[in-house]
């Protein structure tokens, strides 16, 4: 199967999964783990920072599968504080180039931060994925985690 399919079945699989359930962290917690499983070992760190209610001028880590995580990112700052303050998918080839990536584990050479937003619209989280591959990610992986990330709120 190809990597659109391979999408396909995985959002079907984590809709059904997450079907009923209220709670975000484990609506969350089922995306990752789900995502991680299945793109192994091309996803190396998988996981969402998500709008801290009480400071929304900052990520904290919510639910992940990899590596130690930063704790806290403020909005605006590194590749996921770009995704949060553009409100768009970024996808960064190279992370050695891109100004003021975060480096949480010297390994992770590419990565891609697709947005999550709640029923209403407004930025809830954002889903971060680290490769140790240069150029890891491409137009499949945006489309499929864009599909993914846009009804794990709401369905
Ligand atoms: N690299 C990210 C930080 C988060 S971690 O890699 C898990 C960034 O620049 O936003």
């Amino acid at each position: 199967m190809d990597r659109a399919g391979q999408y396909r079945d995985l959002k079907l699989e984590i809709d059904a999964v997450v079907a009923g359930e209220s709670y975000l962290p484990a609506r969350y917690a089922t995306a990752a783990s789900l995502l991680a499983q299945a793109c192994s070992p091309r996803f190396f760190w998988t996981g969402f920072y998500i709008v801290d209610p009480l400071n929304p001028s900052e990520l904290v880590v919510g639910p992940y599968q990899g590596t130690l995580g930063c704790l806290r990112i403020p909005i605006g700052k590194g590749v996921c504080g770009a995704c949060a303050e553009q409100k768009r998918s970024l996808i960064v080839p190279d992370v050695h180039v891109f100004p003021g990536h975060i480096a949480c584990d010297s390994r992770t050479n590419s990565e891609i931060v697709v947005p999550v937003f709640d029923a209403a619209g407004a930025l809830a989280a954002v889903l971060d994925i680290d490769s140790e591959q240069t150029d890891a990610f491409d137009d499949v992986d945006r489309s499929g985690l864009e599909a993914i990330c846009s009804t794990l709120l709401t369905v």
